[in-house]
């Protein structure tokens, strides 16, 4: 009687707190099947006397009963709440829209301007955005007064040896101190100035340089082959094909001569109206000089623009500080 008691209280216990119907079949099989103890107390029945096996068999079989029933009942109420669920669930809902995210424009802006020096030929390289004078400024020919170099151009560290780079140009002299020519490289990248922000003023921006040196002689590049480097690239990133490039005698000390690189094109911002989007120029000797190439050896171009500029004249923005405002309904539209 005493086995018969625990194994009731065994079967029934587990039968509380069930949630899972593959669960609760299992215990059925544990507690009712071919070698739960139960059928086992049966089968060893045929071993007692006539007596024992009448009185036991028949307490034994009840319970099988009862037990049964218990597993039974339980199932349908566990079938019940499943059913209702499902019906509660409408697998014919239309789902739920979830918001993905995308690139910033200004990630797009940068590769599509990679792709599109890639297929000129160019190699993409990036440089350090903590520089030191001497690539920065030293280097790339400026006199040691230049007002870029001031306090409120240049974030300077350490005791003014390093500095927040104030352009990408400092990249052309790692990349010359490093190569031989051939090379045609564009280098994009953050820089800093120290200066108050307004609608057309960050002290944080992105430029994208570029770099063509070659040996002198006939097929060095030129003053017309950056014309047409340049032409190229304004007219695939505004998709403009009737886009038309000017260049404007300027002044910047790595470079002679130099120039504003200007844009006149037929859509948007762009229609009608001559833009500075660049500067430019035949590299300077001094700056061959002040990498290790023999003066007179090398001859090529350079220029320098800013991305945000591109993107805002592209896409009609007309506020510089929107690109990093934090404003999901500005970032959205791209
Ligand atoms: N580094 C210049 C700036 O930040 C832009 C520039 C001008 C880059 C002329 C060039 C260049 O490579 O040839 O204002």
């Amino acid at each position: 009687m005493d086995e018969l008691d625990r194994i009731k209280e065994l079967a029934l216990k587990d039968l509380e707190n069930l949630r899972d119907l593959s669960v609760l079949e299992a215990k059925r099989i544990q507690h009712l099947g071919r070698s739960s103890a139960l059928s086992q107390f049966l089968r060893s029945l045929k071993d007692r006397t006539e007596d024992e096996r009448r009185a036991f068999g028949q307490i034994a079989n009840r319970l099988r009963a009862e037990l049964e029933e218990r597993y039974t009942a339980s199932r349908d109420a566990l079938m019940d709440s499943a059913e209702e669920m499902a019906s509660r669930l409408d697998v014919t809902a239309p789902g739920r829209q979830v918001r993905r995210g995308h690139l910033h424009p200004l990630t797009r802006a940068s590769e599509d301007i990679n792709a599109i020096f890639a297929a000129m030929g160019f190699r993409i390289v990036e440089g350090p955005e903590v520089e030191t004078d001497f690539t920065n400024f030293v280097a790339l020919n400026f006199p040691p007064d230049h007002p870029a170099r001031s306090m409120q151009d240049t974030f300077w560290l350490k005791g003014m040896e390093q500095l927040m780079r104030t352009h990408t140009s400092p990249m052309q002299i790692r990349f010359m101190q490093a190569h031989q020519p051939p090379l045609r490289i564009v280098v994009p990248g953050r820089v800093y100035r120290n200066e108050a922000t307004d609608a057309t003023h960050e002290f944080q921006f992105h430029q994208v340089e570029g770099l063509m040196v070659a040996r002198k002689g006939e097929h060095a590049p030129s003053l017309a082959n950056l014309k047409g480097v340049m032409e190229y690239f304004f007219r695939r990133y505004f998709d403009d094909p009737e886009l038309h490039v000017r260049f404007n005698a300027s002044y910047f000390p790595f470079v002679e001569p130099g120039v504003e690189v200007y844009i006149k094109g037929t859509k948007g911002k762009l229609a009608g109206r001559w833009l500075e989007v660049a500067g430019a120029g035949m590299v300077h000797q001094n700056v061959f000089e002040n990498v290790g190439y023999a003066r007179g050896e090398m001859q090529g171009f350079a220029f320098g623009a800013c991305a945000e500029r591109l993107v805002m004249l592209k896409h009609s923005i007309d506020d510089i500080r929107l690109f990093h405002g934090g404003d999901l309904r500005f970032i959205s539209q791209f």
